[in-house]
C-alpha cells in the first residue's frame, strides 16, 4: 500500500511517501520520497512558534515539498491529457480558500501531473497549532478530491509511538534531507516485534505523558504534565541563558561539556526535582524552570562557565524525573516494552538514562526512534495512518472527521 504522509502541526512542514506492507505484528515500511522544511529559522526571534508566520510558510512550502517528494519516487510526471474539470478547480477554490498561496501553487502544478497510484493520505489532525494544522488538512482534502482517494485522519502523537517501528539502520544521516543522490531510500521494520502491554513516554515540545498500550491503536494516557512539557521547558531554561531557539540542542551541547570538564562533580546550583515521589505518573516542570529563572536572577551575570553547569544540573534534574516516574509506571503496569518518543528523546544525555535503566531491568526491551525521525516528520505520520489502516474497521458509512483538534488527545 503506498501512502502520502502530510504533517504541518507545528514548525515543519513535512510531505513523503511510504510503501507500507505486512500485518499489525510485523509491519515494514519503505521511504520512496521525503521533504522537509524547518521553519526554525523564521520563529527564532520569536523564541518558540509565531502561529499565523507557521500557516503561512506551510501553505508556501506544501507544493515544492509535494513536487520534490514524487519527483523522488518516480510519479509527477507531466501529462498533457490529464484535465481537470471546471467544478473540481471550483471545489478545490473552495477548500483552499484560507490558503491563497497554496491554492495557486496547487492549481498550477496539479492538473499537469499524472495521478499517482498512492491508495490513500495520511494527515495530522492534532494536537498542534490549529492554524497549521488546517494548512495539511485542506491539502489532503483538496488531494483526496482531486484522486478520490481516502484521507486516514493521524494523531500526531501517534505518529511519535510508530516512529519507533521504522528500521534505525536506514533512516541514518541523509535521509531526511532530500538528496536526489540518497539511494538509501529502504525502510524496514524495526526487527523485534513490540511486545504488550507496552508504556510509550511521549517527551516533546506540547507534550510530556505516559500512554499505556495494550495493542495497537488501544492506548490510555496513565499520566502528563501538570504545566510545562519538558521539550517547552528546555526552551525557556536555553532563552533564560541567552541561548537560541530551540533550546533543546543547545542545553545538551552545554551540559555535555560541563560534564566532560567535571568528572561525576555535583553542580554549585542544585535545582529541584519536581514530583519525584508522588505516587501518581505526573510530571510538572514549571517549577524547575522558575527555579532556574531565580538562579539566573540571583547571579546578575552569567559566565560561560555558569550556563553550562546550569544546563547540566537541569539537564540533570529532569532526565532524573523522567526515568523515576517511568520505573514507576512500567513496575505499576508490569509493561514488557518501553517506547519513547518525541523530539526531546534526541537528547543523548536522556537516551543514555533509558539506556541504563533497561540495562538493570533486562525483561523490558527499549524503543527510540531514529534521530531524523525523533523530531517532527511525515513518516511517522505515514506509518500511523498505516497501523490505523490495519488495526481499524474501516467505516464506509462515515467519511471521517476532518477538523484540526489543537488538543486532540488519546
Ligand atoms: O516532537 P518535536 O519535534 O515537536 C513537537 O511536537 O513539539 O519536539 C520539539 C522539542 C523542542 O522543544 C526542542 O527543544 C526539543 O524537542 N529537542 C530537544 C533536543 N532536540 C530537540 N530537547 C532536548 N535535547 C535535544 N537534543
Ligand atoms: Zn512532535
Amino acid at each position: 500500500m503506498l501512502i502520502l504522509g502530510i504533517e504541518t502541526s507545528c514548525d515543519e512542514t513535512a510531505v513523503c511517501i511510504v510503501s507500507a506492507t505486512g500485518d499489525k505484528n510485523t509491519p515494514a515500511f519503505s521511504v520512496l520520497g521525503n521533504a522537509l522544511n524547518s521553519q526554525i529559522k523564521i520563529h527564532e526571534q520569536y523564541g518558540g512558534v509565531f502561529p499565523a508566520l507557521a500557516k503561512r510558510e506551510h501553505s508556501r512550502n506544501l507544493i515544492p515539498l509535494f513536487k520534490k517528494t514524487l519527483e523522488e519516487s518516480g510519479f509527477g510526471i507531466s501529462n498533457s491529457q490529464f484535465l481537470i474539470s471546471n467544478e473540481q478547480v471550483e471545489d478545490i477554490k473552495a477548500i483552499l480558500t484560507k490558503e491563497p498561496e497554496l491554492q495557486e501553487q496547487f492549481l498550477a502544478y496539479l492538473p499537469k501531473i499524472e495521478k499517482p497510484s498512492i491508495d490513500a493520505i495520511a494527515v495530522t489532525v492534532g494536537p498542534g497549532l490549529e492554524p497549521a494544522l488546517w494548512v495539511g488538512i485542506n491539502f489532503a482534502r483538496a488531494l483526496s478530491l482531486l484522486w478520490n482517494i481516502p484521507i486516514i485522519p493521524v494523531n500526531h502523537m501517534e505518529g511519535h509511538i510508530v516512529s519507533v517501528l521504522v528500521d534505525r539502520e536506514i533512516t541514518k544521516s541523509k535521509f531526511l534531507i532530500s538528496d536526489p543522490q540518497t539511494k538509501d531510500r529502504k525502510l524496514s521494520t524495526n526487527n523485534s516485534p513490540i511486545l504488550f502491554p507496552a508504556l510509550a513516554l511521549l517527551i516533546s515540545g506540547g507534550h510530556t505523558e505516559l500512554i499505556l498500550i495494550e495493542s495497537w491503536g488501544t492506548y490510555t494516557n496513565i499520566g502528563q504534565t501538570r504545566d510545562d512539557a519538558v521539550g517547552e521547558a528546555f526552551d525557556k531554561v536555553a532563552r533564560m541563558l541567552g541561548l537560541p531557539y530551540p533550546g533543546g540542542p543547545e542545553i545538551s551541547r552545554l551540559a555535555t561539556k560541563s560534564r566532560f570538564s567535571n568528572t561525576g562533580q555535583p553542580t554549585p546550583y542544585p535545582l529541584p526535582r519536581p514530583m519525584l515521589h508522588t505516587k501518581d505518573f505526573d510530571f510538572s516542570f514549571s517549577g524547575l524552570k522558575t527555579a532556574v529563572l531565580y538562579l539566573t536572577q540571583e547571579l546578575k551575570t552569567l559566565t560561560e562557565k555558569d550556563k553550562e553547569v546550569i544546563a547540566r544540573e537541569f539537564e540533570d534534574a529532569v532526565t532524573e524525573v523522567l526515568v523515576t516516574k517511568t520505573k514507576k509506571a512500567l513496575e505499576h503496569y508490569g509493561a514488557q516494552t518501553l517506547i519513547i518518543g518525541g523530539g526531546v528523546i534526541a537528547n543523548t544525555h536522556i537516551r543514555k538514562a533509558f539506556e541504563a535503566l533497561v540495562t538493570e531491568h533486562p525483561h523490558i526491551k527499549l524503543f527510540f526512534p531514529s534521530l531524523a525521525l525523533s523530531t517532527d516528520n511525515a513518516v511517522m505520520i505515514a506509518c500511523a495512518g498505516y497501523m490505523q489502516h490495519l488495526t481499524q474497521t474501516p467505516d464506509h458509512t462515515a467519511t471521517p472527521l476532518l477538523v484540526a483538534k489543537g488538543n486532540l488527545s488519546f
